[in-house]
């Protein structure tokens, strides 16, 4: 569908039937490129898996537009308490009058249920929430890569993991999907900006994700990947591991 904002270079893509990504490139430093990326899963109940920003709240907004009026979503899901997770909750709460946030158990203990304007669903370990035509499943991943609060969401018909911040990989991330290397690139960036809390659970964290066999892993930072899931986590808890 390509750029929906020339200001921002916001733009959109599809990642697997009816899911879209939308992302942003942002500047992390003068040397550093980065992105946050958003994903508008089609559905009877559509949702919308991360906020972005608060800031980028207007373009992002304009994004969702492009597939469907923003009243029409029914949730709107994060994996942790953070700005690129949740900064605009609200905002979408307020536009969408139907819509409730998803997050996990500790997510509204500890936040959600405070600060949204509207009480969470929470979900939990193995939960799965019926979109009308599709589902989605949750998985509680405290600390991994980091928060307490931390899960993520596989969609079981296209094989899609919302992995989040796994594979967090530097740059625009202007391919919208793609089958190379994503593993090298975000170990790298790793070793500049680490982001993980080394938990000791990590490594039977990952093997629950791989467990899955996801077909789709929908990055939050760059671009979205495609391939054999249960053998790329693998090779991440390796590399975490090592
Ligand atoms: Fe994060
Ligand atoms: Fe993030």
């Amino acid at each position: 569908m390509g750029m929906t904002n020339k200001e921002t270079r916001t733009n959109i893509g599809e990642v697997a039937e009816g899911i879209w990504r939308i992302n942003t490139p942002v500047a992390i430093d003068e040397n550093t490129a980065f992105s946050f990326n958003q994903y508008l899963v089609e559905a009877e109940r559509p949702l919308l898996f991360h906020t972005g920003p608060r800031q980028l709240f207007p373009v992002v907004r304009q994004a969702v537009e492009q597939v469907m009026p923003c009243s029409r979503l029914r949730y709107v899901g994060f994996c942790h308490m953070e700005a690129d997770e949740c900064g605009s909750l609200n905002e979408w709460l307020a536009c969408a009058p139907d819509a409730v946030p998803l997050c996990s158990a500790v997510g509204a203990m500890t936040s959600i249920g405070d600060i949204a304007s509207r009480p969470p669903k929470v979900l939990s370990e193995d939960e799965v929430l019926d979109l009308g035509g599709r589902d989605v499943q949750w998985f509680d991943a405290p600390h991994v890569p980091h928060g307490w609060d931390n899960g993520f969401l596989f969609e079981r018909s296209t094989r899609t993991l919302f992995c989040g911040d796994l594979f967090t990989q530097p740059g625009e991330g202007r391919e919208v999907l793609t089958e190379g290397n994503i593993l090298g690139p975000s170990e790298a960036f790793r070793q500049v900006m680490d982001y993980y809390a080394h938990a000791p659970e990590t490594g039977p964290t990952l093997a629950r994700l791989a467990a899955s066999r996801p077909q789709v892993l929908a990055c939050m930072h760059g671009s979205a990947w495609r391939g054999d899931g249960e053998r790329l986590l693998g090779d991440l808890a390796r590399a975490l591991a090592a």
